[in-house]
């Protein structure tokens, strides 16, 4: 069987697959949710955007999620605040979770960012506790970096 690091491996060329020759932001983070959705099995891939100093939800894979989300507030506000990955490994004891769906037992918020602000962030969620290790927040940080290397955006 696969490692989870042989999944990342493999799943960081299809990465540079998908980005090469395509520059759009959109199509780029949708393929790059669907990607990780289907090969982890995660509960829940999606980006948020920075829009007029709010986390916009962008393209997404699993169930309806909320939509806007203030700095600071939840985990993914709190990783822009920190510009830092967030690790949560039991999102019930993390106060101040935005519980948009209460499948989602733990979580990874990694930052995207661009010229040395955040400009977005990649949120993974799990319905198991305690999903999530330094392996994951690697392979995430450098997917998000290749993201922001390689698209258009303002
Ligand atoms: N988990 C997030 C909210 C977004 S949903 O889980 C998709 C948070 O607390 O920031």
């Amino acid at each position: 069987m696969e490692t989870k690091k042989e999944k990342y491996e493999f799943v960081l060329k299809q990465v540079e697959a998908i980005l090469t020759d395509e520059t759009d932001l959109i199509a780029n983070l949708a393929n790059v949710s669907a990607l990780l959705k289907n090969t982890f099995h995660f509960f829940w891939v999606g980006f948020y955007w920075v829009k007029n100093m709010e986390l916009v939800l962008g393209p997404f894979q699993g169930s309806v999620a909320c939509t806007r989300i203030a700095k600071g507030k939840g985990v993914c506000g709190l990783t822009w605040f920190k510009k830092e990955t967030s690790i949560v490994s039991d999102v019930s004891k993390f106060k101040g979770h935005i519980a948009c769906n209460p499948h989602s037992k733990s979580e990874i918020v990694v930052p995207l960012i661009h010229q040395n602000t955040v400009v977005g962030v990649l949120d993974v969620d799990s319905d198991e506790l305690n999903a999530f290790d330094l392996l994951d927040q690697c392979y995430l940080e450098k997917i998000c970096h290749l993201i922001i290397k390689q698209s258009a955006f303002e």
